[in-house]
């Protein structure tokens, strides 16, 4: 929640910029690692949710590892403190430069998402004198239940190596003599908010686990990806981690002696940012009034980009409410973050903080109409 007395203080910084409640991801964090701990379970916070790097030293402090996409973020962190033995490497299309970052910082895991991959790690591993650690991103074939655009498990997607693709995959392995297979990986979207899609996921996951040790090759550790969603309608919500937890400790095979870990990124971050922005202007539209504020799609992409929402509040307003379209200032019709949104009375100079903006928020900003990018306020130097 954004008091009174922080309004105050927000109320002289240069508009628009992303404020991050230092004590709330502190809640958050350690909420989210006690109930992780208890069930014997590994966090990698998932960087591309908000690499700003006070957020992720806050986030290395608490005993997450972390869970990264390019060669920028390995390196991004281990300058915060992510011990590099708990770094993984995700993604599609990793370029040889990448490759070779995480094998110079000796990450724990490489998560390959096809054979050819894997085909050129071990050759570049090989190069350098080194074995790389693997782990197999096998798509699931799950359906998340999320917003279209990010879902990742299923047969459609890009992404992971599909099931019937496992018979060569397992054969191949052995002859690559530069990488060693570690595990299986899996992750079947963003914003979950529905737990069932998950129970699904273990039994996939017990599957797959049962085949790989059939055939000799029991894995090390399960990592089971990250999605878990979080209340975009009540953004003080704590999301719900031990429910979360729960669904993998009753389901997942009793019998599997695999460590098991997961990659969270916006359960963790969402919460404690705010994108404040001040009015510019309130103006009349045939149908509609727009409010019209120094904050545009460039600071946050989520409502442009999937249509996503966020909470929308005024800080400054008591007046009675009526309702707005909440737009920026870009040259785009999609520049849009609310229509018809319950606000306060709202006139030119009122400050407004768009919630939930912790995760896919700074990371996703762009300079798009030579805009400057936003600034950025810690609770804690306020
Ligand atoms: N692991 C993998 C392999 C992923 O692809 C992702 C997210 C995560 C973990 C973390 O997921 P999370 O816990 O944050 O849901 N820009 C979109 C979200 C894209 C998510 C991409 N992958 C948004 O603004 O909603």
């Amino acid at each position: 929640m954004i008091t009174s007395q922080i309004t105050e203080k927000l109320q002289k910084r240069l508009t628009p910029f992303y404020y991050y409640d230092m004590s709330l991801l502190s809640e958050t964090l350690s909420v989210a690692m006690s109930e992780a701990a208890e069930k014997g379970f590994m966090v990698h916070y998932a960087v591309k949710a908000n690499f700003n790097p006070v957020i992720m030293k806050t986030i290395a402090g608490y005993g997450f590892g972390a869970d990264c996409v390019s060669g920028n973020e390995i390196e991004r962190a281990i300058e915060c403190g992510f011990p590099a033995n708990e770094v993984v490497f995700a993604g599609v299309g990793k370029s040889d430069k990448e490759i070779e970052i995480g094998l110079k910082h000796n990450i724990k895991c490489f998560n390959c998402e096809s054979v050819a991959e894997l085909i050129v790690i071990n050759e570049i591993a090989g190069r350098n004198g080194r074995i790389a650690p693997v782990a197999l991103r096998i798509n699931p074939n799950i359906e998340a239940h999320t917003i279209k655009h990010i879902t990742t498990g299923t047969d459609e997607n890009k992404f992971g190596i599909r099931i019937p693709e496992l018979e060569d995959v397992a054969h191949l392995l052995p002859q690559l003599n530069n990488v060693r297979f570690k595990g299986i990986h899996f992750h079947i979207g963003s914003q979950l908010t529905n737990l069932e899609p998950y129970r699904n996921l273990c039994s996939r996951v017990n599957q797959i686990y049962e085949w790989f040790c059939d055939r000799g090759m029991e894995p090390e550790n399960i990592n089971v990806g990250g999605g878990l969603g979080i209340s975009y309608d009540e953004p003080d919500l704590l999301p719900p981690f031990r429910d979360y937890f729960n669904v993998f400790k009753e389901h997942l095979n009793r019998r599997i002696r695999s460590s098991v870990s997961f990659e969270l990124g916006r359960s963790l971050t969402a919460r404690c940012g705010s994108l404040i922005s001040r009015v510019l202007y309130v103006k009349e539209g045939s149908a509609e009034t727009f409010v019209i504020l120094d904050a545009g799609m460039t600071d946050l992409l989520r409502p442009a980009l999937y249509h996503a929402f966020h909470r929308i509040e005024n800080l400054t307003s008591t007046l009675q409410s009526r309702k707005y379209t909440v737009a920026g200032p870009i040259c785009e019709t999609t520049d849009t973050f609310g229509r018809f949104v319950e606000l306060p009375c709202t006139s030119r100079g009122d400050l407004i903080a768009i919630r939930s903006a912790g995760a896919y928020g700074e990371v996703m900003a762009s300079r798009y109409n030579l805009r400057d990018l936003p600034g950025v306020v810690f609770s804690d130097k306020l």
